[in-house]
């Protein structure tokens, strides 16, 4: 028994490889681009561990993927690779399109042609687990009631519209061949080995390192936030318990303000790391808001928790806690993903010099 993982050297896909070497110790087939956001940094405890095999590839090379198929005969297929970064999908789309729509739609014929080639127990028993986002739901007003599964898709960013192509794909892929499909809708992950870019990593980073911390318009648009590992033991249970064709929404019940999640983050550090130049929360400054920013994400998680059981074991606080805590102990891990790469997004997207 194998499972073959992409992107499982950026953010989430590095949590999930992690955690599902100690939880359920089957092997691991990690193809894996290595982009910006990849970092095999993530995955250094593995080094040796033979249940872990990493392929630095693309997941739009269909003989590539043919092969990895054919060599590992896995159980299944978890396919967390993307461009993942809104701002960035708004500076550049192209890459976007390619990797989340081209990209899906490679794997998913390389896989049915997989599939249609197994003896018939293999054949029930293969998964398409795809993984994507709440934000493919669009924007909810203040007090509409959360998504679920069925709210339309009004995908409003370069990045939610290339995971909505995905998204449909894997559904009609499901209808038209019946490949044996499964689709998570996730709300915003946090915790160990985010990548800087993001809100929370940011704010942690620039915090200590006594820079501005960029709030976006008024500050006052919600996310609902997830603790990954909590992210991870969902799909865990998607994979091995949900109904086939059917998409799962994961969420945290944990709807905060992004100002809510500043003066978290800096309350935290000033117990934890307190800054002798006063309260990080004197390094708030607002800036230009996101061009069509999404003002409110909210994920109704009880179609998981009625047919799976599952729930988060995290609350915000104590996630929040042990994120803050990660970043302070793993400096080093934070320096090095601040490459010459990283420096020069950062001058692009909040005019700072390189
Ligand atoms: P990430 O940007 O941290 O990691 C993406 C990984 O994919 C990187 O390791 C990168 O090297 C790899 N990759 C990119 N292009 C590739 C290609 N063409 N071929 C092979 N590998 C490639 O992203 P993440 O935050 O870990 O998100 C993982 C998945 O979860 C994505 O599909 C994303 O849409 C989804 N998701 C993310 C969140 C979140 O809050 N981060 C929430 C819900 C869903
Ligand atoms: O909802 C799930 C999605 O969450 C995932 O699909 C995406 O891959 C992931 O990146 C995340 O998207 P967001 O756009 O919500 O996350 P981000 O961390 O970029 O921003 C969170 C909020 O914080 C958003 O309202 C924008 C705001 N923000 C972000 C940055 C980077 C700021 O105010 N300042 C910033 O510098």
């Amino acid at each position: 028994m194998t499972i073959l993982v992409t992107g499982g050297a950026g953010f989430i896909g590095s949590n999930f490889v992690l955690d599902w070497l100690a939880h359920v110790g089957e092997p691991v087939v990690n193809l894996d681009a290595l982009t910006y956001a990849g970092n095999l940094q993530n995955l250094a405890s593995l080094e040796g561990n033979a249940r872990h095999v990493f392929v630095q590839g693309d997941i739009c090379d269909r003989p590539l993927v043919d092969r990895l198929l054919e060599e590992h005969q896995p159980r299944a297929l978890l396919h967390f690779a993307a461009e993942s970064h809104v701002d960035r999908s708004i500076l550049g789309p192209a890459a976007f399109m390619r990797t989340n729509v081209e990209g899906t739609f490679t794997l998913l014929e390389a896989a049915r042609a997989h599939w249609g080639r197994l003896p018939a127990a293999e054949k029930a028993g293969f998964r398409f687990h795809h993984v994507s986002t709440d934000e493919v739901y669009g924007s909810l007003a203040p007090d509409a009631p959360a998504f679920t599964e069925d709210h339309p898709y009004e995908p409003n960013s370069p990045y939610s519209a290339s995971k909505a192509a995905s998204d449909h794909m894997v559904r009609a892929w499901f209808h038209t061949y019946g490949m044996p499909v499964v689709t998570t809708n996730c709300s915003n992950n946090y915790g160990p080995y985010h990548f800087p870019e993001k809100l929370i990593p940011l704010m942690i980073v620039n915090a200590l390192a006594g820079k501005p911390l960029p709030i976006y318009g008024d500050g006052q648009n919600v996310r609902d936030w997830l603790y990954v590992r909590d992210h991870c033991s969902a799909i865990r249970a998607v994979l091995e318990g949900g109904r086939l064709g059917e998409t799962y929404n994961i969420g945290g019940w944990n709807e905060k303000t992004n100002l809510e999640i500043v003066h978290t983050i800096c309350g935290l550090l000033d117990e934890l790391k307190p800054d002798p130049a006063g309260p990080y929360s004197r390094l708030i400054t607002y800036v230009k808001d996101r061009p069509g920013h999404d003002r409110r994400y909210a994920i109704d998680a009880r179609k998981i928790e009625r047919e799976l059981g599952w729930r988060p074991a995290e609350t915000f606080d104590t996630g929040i806690r042990k994120t803050v805590q990660w970043y302070l102990a793993n400096g080093d891990w934070v320096a090095n993903v601040q490459s010459g790469a990283y420096r020069d997004w950062v001058s692009a997207q909040y005019g700072e010099p390189a």
